[in-house]
């Protein structure tokens, strides 16, 4: 049987672990795709050394080239994947990609959008926005990219209490346990509703 293959595009300082997640979800029947393609801005991010310990296909994109989007929609056909599945990227994507794979790129956010995203609400900077603003619960978003930082629609959330005495790092802990049942969840649900198209 041949699973769907799902690209995984990471950041340039991440740690990898929403791809781990991802890779472990595959491999133990979890999720029924398999991770054709790994994308890095640069060799020597620290996700992509984790992309090639799993024995994952990693590949560098060099993000600052003028044929950009070009390379990577070419790399996404040639890997045959059909979704591209962004972990700790974060930039804007080039408007090819989003053209060419409509409803097929996805994001995971550690907070509930449409709360603490947009520019600048990235990694700790979102958990901080989330004590200062008092909330008594935070969690995760998995939501397709468009053009306009994490404004795409909501494909799922998983939801965690805000605790007393919680700082940046342990809501940020909490979160991240969360982002890596939740994304797994999501690319499930985006594959079967791509297979009654
Ligand atoms: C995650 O918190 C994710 O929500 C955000 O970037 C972080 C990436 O972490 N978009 P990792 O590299 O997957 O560990």
């Amino acid at each position: 049987m041949t699973f769907p293959r799902i690209a995984i595009l990471v950041g340039t300082r991440g740690r990898g672990s929403n791809m781990r997640a991802l890779a472990e979800a595959c491999s133990s029947g979890r999720l029924a795709a398999q991770i054709g393609l790994v994308i890095g801005p640069r060799a020597d991010a620290p996700a992509l050394e984790v992309a090639r310990e799993l024995g994952l296909d990693a590949h560098v994109q060099d993000f600052a080239a003028e044929d950009a989007g070009a390379s990577l929609v070419a790399a996404l056909h040639r890997a045959r994947c059909r979704l591209l599945c962004l972990a700790g990227f974060m930039r804007l994507l080039p408007a090819e990609v989003l053209e060419t794979f409509p409803g097929r790129v996805l994001n995971i956010h550690p907070a509930l959008l449409p709360k603490f995203g947009g520019k600048g609400m990235y990694g700790r900077h979102v958990h901080e926005a989330v004590l200062a603003a008092g909330e008594i619960e935070s969690g995760c978003s998995v939501h397709l990219v468009t053009p306009v930082y994490d404004e795409g629609e909501v494909v799922h959330q998983l939801r965690c209490p805000v605790l007393r005495g919680d700082t940046p790092d342990t809501l940020a802990g909490r979160v991240l346990a969360l982002e890596h049942q939740a994304y797994a969840e999501a690319v499930a649900k985006v594959l079967e509703e791509l297979d009654g198209d």
